[in-house]
């Protein structure tokens, strides 16, 4: 797992992965994407409380922690996104597609974490490139995302998501050609209550996570790169990342940031 720039709000989880698939090339593919984690030969273990389990069967890959109740873990599901257009999720309105833009196709989502903004995005028409630097983050939303050419609706728009396991800070320099706009939704300090982390795939992504450090430098770089735009994704109520905001849409939870490109 990347240590990269990342604060870790508690010790970092021990990652383990139970093996529980038919097919000998799904558990490969399991395995060849988390090297470092420890394989154990039973899922009845209990989990202890240093530990994040990753239990892949042939139908999904899930997480698991000690507060996880027995086969009730979470994975990576897009099979209820929201795709109703004209005054709906997906219509002009919608707060993130007046941040991207008009003149938007191509989109980086730099922080792609469960793939929740990369598939709507997506749904929204865009070509969208996920980067995700979290390898046991990156594994479940690969999953979630094969899974999801199963559903009819979202064959479509998920042949035109790429995931890319890696910092975007990286590889934004070999990315050609430049994305019209860069997405940024990063995570963020946990302020007042910890309500949120009452949600499992939030509190599960958190503590793989932590919280991350170096957005103001992923931001500096991405609007390097991006032709048309960076875009910020904040909490409500918190100020911006950087100076140099050209405009902020505000919804009752959160803020999108516009950032005009800055070309070097
Ligand atoms: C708050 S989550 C993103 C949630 C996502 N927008 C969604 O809709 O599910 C932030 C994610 O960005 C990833 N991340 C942060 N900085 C990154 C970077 N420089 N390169 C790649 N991934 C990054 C973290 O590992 C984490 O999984």
């Amino acid at each position: 797992m990347s240590q990269t720039k990342s604060k870790k709000s508690e010790s970092t989880p021990r990652v383990t992965l139970v093996l529980n698939c038919t097919s000998p090339q799904r558990e490969d593919w399991v395995k060849e994407r988390l090297p470092a984690a420890k394989v154990l030969s039973s899922s009845n273990e209990t989990v202890e409380s240093d530990e994040i389990r990753v239990v892949a069967t042939d139908q999904r890959i899930e997480l698991w922690d000690d507060q996880t109740p027995h086969g009730r873990g979470t994975f990576v599901d897009f099979s209820n996104i929201d795709t109703r257009t004209g005054t709906g999720n997906l219509g002009k309105n919608q707060p993130l597609r007046k941040a991207i833009g008009e003149r938007a196709r191509s989109i980086i989502d730099a922080t792609a974490g469960f793939g929740q903004d990369t598939v709507l995005l997506a749904c929204m028409g865009f070509e969208v490139t996920a980067f995700e630097r979290n390898p046991v983050v990156a594994t479940l939303l690969a999953d979630g995302l094969a899974r999801a050419k199963q559903t009819e609706a979202l064959i479509e728009p998920i042949s035109r998501v790429q995931l890319v396991v890696a910092d975007t800070k990286k590889s934004l320099a070999h990315f050609t050609p430049s994305p019209d706009v860069i997405y940024i939704d990063g995570m963020f300090p946990l302020k007042r209550s910890k309500s949120a982390l009452s949600k499992k795939p939030m509190r599960l992504a958190r503590r793989l996570v932590g919280e991350d450090t170096d957005l103001p430098e992923l931001l500096k770089v991405a609007r390097r790169h991006a032709a048309l735009r960076v875009v910020v994704k904040r909490p409500r109520g918190v100020k911006p990342l950087s100076d140099g905001v050209s405009a902020r849409i505000k919804t009752k939870l959160v803020t999108y940031d516009i950032y005009p490109a800055a070309p070097s």
